[in-house]
């Protein structure tokens, strides 16, 4: 039996899980659930990545402590993933007992190995805020071609690399505020010294060839020292003996994946934690990543657990991003789709399944079209694999008291089932998922095409071929028990509901052993077809989610996996001429009336009296005010705001309101003696 620990990448926080990030837990899974139906023992953990300046950020923002968000997050984050069917064996926190020992010792480690350099360092500051500005917290006009409202590390129209301070015109993008120069001292984690060890180890197999050559051009073109501090206020683990001083973010991340398999450990008897850490361990440890984070999982980590004498990855799997429709997923589009939201509306294991019969070793990214998703879950699991099942199942029942037949005389069909079964476990293990379903989908045909030529319900209407019949369904509930074993790594809930009709537990060696003179159960629909229209919703409902974020006066985040980027802060916008500012028509609105909106989570329905005019509303504030709260009370709308169809009807206008959300969501309310219709200058 195999031992194998595997991990996937740890998601901030501070912001909910997509489709974007359900693409490496869910190929992650289906590996891990593979190995498992094997008899392997596979150990699956994972953890919330819970450091850094913008947890810091965004809890301030939210005015709770980074604890208490952290902790929400926490359990949304493993709420959303139970509901895709992802099965972690642990799911833990960085900001755990367990990592701050690890990491300790780790960095002592470095320490002790004389790995760590420090040095006195310049950096933005912002003086209001009090706080070092990472480079993208700084934004400014591009040194070199001038375009405004670029980043401080690189510019977006010119490619130009500059440090912070050499933009034109820099301003914090957490307060506005003109950053100074600031020193501090900083520790280093000497890379360099690392430069043979990497050459080898990246050519080791352990990558990707795409991804082993990406590496060795960083490498020849030579490391840095890694900065692995961050001063005070940060949120994160204090450097031992050294007071003020905290360690970066990505530090303590990969070592997160240590720490959730040291809680699980303490839990487990049969899981030894330096029998899967120690140097020269012969177990195995994949960690599946997206293509974005390659450097801190093929440079930095693997130099650390060398360093500290920890073993290596046996494997980085790094995974390409997902693009839906054949574009970077987009709010605007409703294509930026929380995990939430898709549950609301869809069966996960379409997803599931539409990924898998997609994803290759590559880093190639995926593309979900929407339109195909439902053809090909369609046409393969409800057309194909569900079809077998159900065409054979009533015969057995209604004439064989659900009895299988205690012989199999279609054996050279039946075997060539069972013997696929090699070739598709090559595939998954490979991680090569859409070659093992192209396999599967084919032997699906092949059991259909035996079902079609042997038409049990033609056989059913003639005398005397009552074994025949029998045979027939047999050997049809036979392939389907295959083919769902086969499938079982991508659809678990699909397999429960088959073994539960097969009455028989479903295990890839079990598989070649028929089901002769068996007794199954009812049949039971397992999986109903992609209804369009619920696809349209789930965009619907997206859209909203970002309308109601926009009320609130949040920035659309880039997807850009930078931390700043992840954190959900709110950048100050983009600059706007006087012009545009103009153009907006704010006036004050009586809330004439407010009512729920059926269906709607979010949403209230609000007819706003402006005078001469009455307009209708759709304002996401149902959490923080009952509408008997609002009737009667002024309020400020954007009056002139292009009338937008929503699902639930058309909205003409805005309500302009405030505040973090949930419960403190502040309507914008002029002083006394406003009367509705007038103009706000
Ligand atoms: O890029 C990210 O989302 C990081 N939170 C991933 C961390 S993976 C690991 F190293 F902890
Ligand atoms: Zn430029």
């Amino acid at each position: 039996m195999r031992k194998i620990l595997v991990t996937s990448a740890l998601p901030y926080a501070n912001g909910s899980i997509h489709l974007g990030h359900l693409l490496e837990y869910i190929q992650t899974d289906i590996w891990v659930r593979f190995q498992k139906l094997r008899g392997e023992q596979c150990t699956y953990v994972c953890a919330d990545d819970a450091h850094g300046t913008a947890i810091m950020l965004r809890a301030e923002k939210e005015s709770i402590s980074p604890e208490q968000l952290i902790d929400r997050v926490n359990k949304e984050h493993q709420k959303d993933f139970a509901g895709f069917h992802v099965n972690f064996d642990n799911y833990h926190s960085t900001h755990s007992p367990e990592n701050q020992t690890l990491s300790n010792a780790i960095y002592s480690a470095l320490v002790e190995q004389d790995k760590i350099a420090s040095r006195s360092i310049t950096q933005a500051f912002d003086p209001e805020k009090e706080l070092f500005l990472a480079d993208r917290f700084v934004k400014g006009t591009c040194p070199k071609c001038k375009a405004e409202d670029q980043y401080g590390d690189n510019c977006e129209s010119c490619g130009a690399t500059y440090s912070p301070m050499e933009l034109i015109n820099p301003v914090s993008a957490i307060s506005g505020a003109i950053p100074i120069e600031k020193e501090s001292t900083h520790f280093f984690f000497k890379l360099p010294e690392f430069e043979d060890f990497l050459k080898d180890w990246t050519r080791s197999g352990t990558l990707q060839d795409q991804i082993a050559n990406k590496l060795s051009e960083w490498l020849d073109s030579g490391l840095q020292e890694w900065d692995i501090s961050r001063d005070a206020p940060y949120f994160g683990f204090e450097i031992p003996d050294q007071p003020g001083k905290y360690f970066y973010v990505w530090l303590d991340a990969p070592i997160g994946y240590m720490a959730s398999f040291k809680n699980l450990c303490d839990k487990r008897d049969d899981l030894e934690f330096d029998d899967y850490w120690r140097a020269g361990s012969e177990t195995e440890l994949y960690h599946f990543i997206g293509k974005d984070i390659i450097n801190f999982h093929a440079l930095f980590w693997p130099a650390m657990l060398h360093c500290a004498n920890y073993r290596t990855p046996t494997a980085v799997n790094a995974h390409g991003f997902v693009t839906v429709n054949g574009k970077k997923m987009s709010k605007s589009r409703g294509t930026f789709i929380k995990a939430a939201t898709y549950l609301d509306h869809l069966d996960p294991e379409y997803l599931r399944y539409y990924f898998a019969a997609k994803l290759t070793s590559s880093v190639e990214d995926l593309d979900l079209n929407l339109d195909d998703f439902a053809q090909r879950v369609n046409s393969d699991l409800v057309g194909k694999v569900v079809n077998i099942a159900s065409r054979c199942a009533g015969f057995i029942h209604k004439r064989f008291e659900g009895k299988l037949a205690q012989r199999c005389e279609e054996q050279a069909l039946l075997d060539q089932f069972i013997n696929a079964g090699d070739n598709i476990a090559a595939h998954y293990e490979a991680r090569e998922f859409g070659k093992a379903i192209r396999q599967i989908m084919e032997l699906a045909d092949l059991a259909n095409q035996y079902i079609d030529e042997k038409a049990p319900w033609v056989i059913a209407k003639e005398e005397g071929k009552h074994a025949e019949l029998q045979q027939i369904c047999s050997n049809g509930i036979n392939m389907f028990r295959q083919l769902i074993t086969y499938l079982a790594p991508v659809l678990p809930a699909m397999a429960l509901k088959a073994e539960a009709f097969l009455n028989t537990e479903l295990t890839w060696d079990a598989r070649t052993h028929l089901l002769l003179g068996h007794d199954i159960t009812k049949f039971k629909a397992m999986m109903t077809r992609v209804d369009l229209a619920k696809i349209d919703n789930m965009l619907e409902d997206s859209k909203q989610a970002v309308a109601a974020e926009m009320q609130l006066g949040k920035k659309v985040e880039s997807l850009a996996s930078s931390e700043a980027a992840e954190s959900g802060f709110e950048p100050i916008a983009e600059e706007v001429e006087f012009d545009d500012f103009a153009k907006i028509d704010l006036r004050v609105a009586l809330i004439k009336n407010a009512e729920h909106v059926d269906g709607a989570k979010k949403l209230l329905k609000l007819t706003l009296d402006l005078g001469f005019a009455e307009k209708q509303v759709f304002s996401g504030i149902k959490s923080a005010y009952q509408p008997d709260e609002l009737i009667g009370k002024h309020t400020v709308m954007i009056a002139n705001l292009k009338a937008r169809k929503m699902k639930f009807g058309i909205s003409e206008g805005m309500v302009l309101a405030a505040g973090p959300g949930g419960q403190d969501i502040w309507l914008l309310e002029p002083h006394e003696g406003a009367s509705a219709g007038m103009r706000i200058t």
